[in-house]
């Protein structure tokens, strides 16, 4: 491992916006960074990847801290680009962060690693709604939670407990996404575990569970309007469970090949079930945000959050000064 640069010497471009539909998440991210490392006195701009310079991003920053969700941004394709540039960058390298972001991809590599996620019908664009429909019911039987295969944010998902409510979800998803898939749908405490390399090491963050009291599930709404929702940070549920959520985490994190941060989605079944559902490469970056909470929760102010994601851009096997 390299030694990481003095912070105060570097010009760090915080890279957010761009054009996926979590655009808004990421500006609430890249905001938020900025002002905390601009209140640390470090040398700081914002970047937005819907209007880039690249030839020019080379003379203009030294390193990027990706606050950048969701395709585009999120999925390799950024992270790829940063690397022919030279430019260091925050977080996971090519292959982790396009494995996150297709979240069947992920779910294939979670399985051969004896990991549980629950069971899932990719739908093929080329089915017609009747082939889809039937294809789902006699594979995973009802109710199914649909949702994009590369989205985030919830956005896009709900749950079908019949073949109208099917046919209707991925009827108002034809538009939005390229790609669905429905999954056995399991009733449980949403739970997520933050994993940070703090100085070099991976720091497993203390597991936040999230209640959404008369929702059927943790939805945009309750995701955007804390007002919504409850969360426990560190999580109240058993001790058994959070401690195997975050073993799992770390072997999810690990699997996938992520660098220096991920979030790990779980839910708590009452049956005792953690299935996991997706690994997040570039974890909202908002004060509030999970992942901010879990690491206030270890102990890890927000402007320390933001210094360490700065450093794992010169751990990084690929970096060479
Ligand atoms: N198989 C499932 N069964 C029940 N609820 C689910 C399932 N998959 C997702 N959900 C609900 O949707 C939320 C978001 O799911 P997740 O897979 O993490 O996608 P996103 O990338 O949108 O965050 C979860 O926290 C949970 O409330
Ligand atoms: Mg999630």
């Amino acid at each position: 491992m390299y030694a990481t640069p003095a912070l105060s010497d570097l010009r760090i471009g915080v890279l957010y916006g761009g054009a996926s539909p979590e655009r808004a998440g990421s500006v609430a991210s890249g905001e938020a960074a900025l002002k905390s490392l601009s209140t640390q006195g470090l040398h700081a701009e914002l970047i937005d990847l819907d209007d880039v310079d690249w030839n020019a991003l080379r003379g203009r920053i030294d390193v990027a801290l990706l606050a950048s969700h969701g395709p585009g941004g999120e999925d390799g394709k950024v992270q790829g680009t940063l690397e022919m540039l030279g430019i260091p960058y925050s977080g996971s390298g090519v292959l982790a962060s396009a494995l996150g972001m297709d979240k069947l991809a992920a779910k294939g590599v979670l399985r051969a690693g004896m990991v549980d996620t629950p069971r899932e019908v990719d739908i093929c664009p080329s089915w017609s709604q009747a082939t889809a429909v039937s294809t789902v019911k006699h594979s995973l039987g009802f109710p199914v939670f649909v949702k994009p295969v590369a989205g985030g944010g919830s956005l896009a998902a709900g749950i079908a407990h019949d073949e109208n409510e099917l046919g209707v979800l991925l009827a108002k998803g034809e538009r939005a996404y390229e790609r669905y898939m429905a999954e056995e749908y399991i009733a449980g405490t949403p739970c997520t575990v933050g994993i940070l390399e703090v100085d070099g090491d991976l720091r497993v963050l203390p597991v936040l569970d999230v209640e959404v009291p008369g929702r059927p599930f943790y939805d945009y709404e309750a995701k955007h309007d804390a007002a919504l929702r409850r969360e426990h940070c560190p999580s109240t549920l058993p001790a058994a469970q959070t401690t195997a959520m975050q073993l799992t985490a770390l072997r999810v994190h690990r699997m996938v090949g992520a660098h220096g941060v991920s979030r790990v989605d779980f839910l708590c079944a009452p049956s005792g079930r953690l299935p996991v559902l997706e690994i997040n490469t570039v974890p909202g970056l908002s004060p509030h945000g999970n992942l901010a909470t879990m690491a206030r929760a270890g102990g890890i102010d927000y402007d320390t959050l933001m210094r360490h994601l700065i450093a794992t851009a010169f751990s990084k096997p690929a970096y060479v000064p």
